[in-house]
């Protein structure tokens, strides 16, 4: 099978965990760093919990870089209030020290895609956080974005609500100005929230988790509990909204997901600051700079999951998926 290179740039995170978890079971990819940017927790804690999750799936050997530490303009506002103190929940699994995180993560980006690019060959980017980073590598390396095969981001919304304001979505909110910068100068898959609210960790599914693999299934199950307790008083949801595996998935089969393409840009000011807007209509007459998602077929993405993350193949899964989850 031929791998995709992809670099990894997240924010760990209790969904980033679940999408790193599989990323690394996905034989389609061939991961050659993560690179970690403030988000959900500061850099340094997402760092540590990215090599956490590497442990968990046996593997160290690929690097983690420290990336940016605050956005470029906004001041810096971490989701702790959703994840918990140590980004994970509140497990407080310890920390890794046999391997330790490496410095700069845009200079590593900017590193791998320059080799890959002077090879003729070419790097994807599965962008789970605000988008600081990938900024920093278009403001200062712009000739590296030849390297560039796709950019798939988690973030935005199109007709769904924000989760930070009416109209935001957390990863373009914390920063705007870089979420502009990316869809100035890239074309950018956006796995938003009109499609990430329909995957739903729910705790039969939860349980089933448990049943079938107790060592990922205990492991899901510590980090998602302070998850689930916030989406009850935050959302009125019974579980918890994934989003970022959602994202990792739909890099790698198309058929999960389905939207358009069109022209869309950031606010970075104002009551609506960070949101996504979409020129569904064509109002502005802007060459499309990016690809929008609209369904997603969660039951799909279920079993997907499933089958790479605590193994059970789909003829397996489906009839225990189709009693616990609620078909549309
Ligand atoms: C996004 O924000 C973070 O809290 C999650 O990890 C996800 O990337 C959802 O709005
Ligand atoms: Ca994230």
């Amino acid at each position: 099978m031929d791998k995709r290179k992809v670099i990894i740039d997240c924010d760990p995170g209790i969904d980033d965990t679940l999408a790193l978890m599989l990323a690394l079971r996905s034989p389609e990819l061939d991961i050659l760093g993560i690179s970690i940017v403030c988000g959900n927790v500061p850099t340094k804690k997402g760092a540590e919990n990215a090599l956490k999750v590497l442990k968990w799936m046996n593997r160290l050997d690929i690097p983690v870089y420290l990336g940016e530490e605050t956005p470029l303009v906004r001041p810096y506002v971490d989701a702790m209030d959703t994840h918990g103190e140590d980004g994970l929940g509140e497990s407080w699994y310890d920390c890794i020290t046999s391997v330790r995180p490496k410095e700069n993560a845009v200079q590593f980006l900017a590193d791998t895609l320059n080799e890959v690019k002077n090879n003729n060959d070419n790097i994807s980017i599965i962008a789970l956080g605000p988008l600081t980073n990938i900024a920093k590598l278009i403001q200062l390396h712009p000739e590296c974005l030849d390297g560039v095969d796709e950019i798939v981001s988690m973030g935005g919304a199109y007709k769904s609500h924000g989760n930070c304001s009416p109209v935001a979505e957390y990863n373009y909110w914390c920063d705007p100005d870089a979420a502009k910068i990316v869809f100035e100068n890239m074309f950018v898959h956006m796995v938003g929230l009109d499609v990430t609210r329909e995957i739903v960790l729910t705790p039969s599914i939860l349980e089933y988790m448990c049943n079938v693999n107790s060592k990922i299934g205990e492991i899901i199950k510590k980090i998602t509990r302070f998850y689930f307790d916030f989406h009850w008083k935050q959302e009125g949801v019974i579980g918890c909204v994934i989003n970022d595996p959602l994202a990792v998935a739909y890099f790698i089969d198309r058929t999960l997901c389905d939207g358009f393409s069109t022209y869309t840009q950031i606010e970075t000011q104002g009551i609506s600051l960070g949101q996504s807007v979409i020129d569904a209509y064509d109002f502005y007459k802007k060459e499309k700079n990016s690809y929008v998602l609209t369904t997603t077929d969660a039951f799909a993405f279920m079993q997907f999951f499933f089958e790479r993350v605590v193994e059970v193949k789909k003829e397996e899964s489906a009839p225990v998926l189709k009693q616990i989850m609620v078909q549309k």
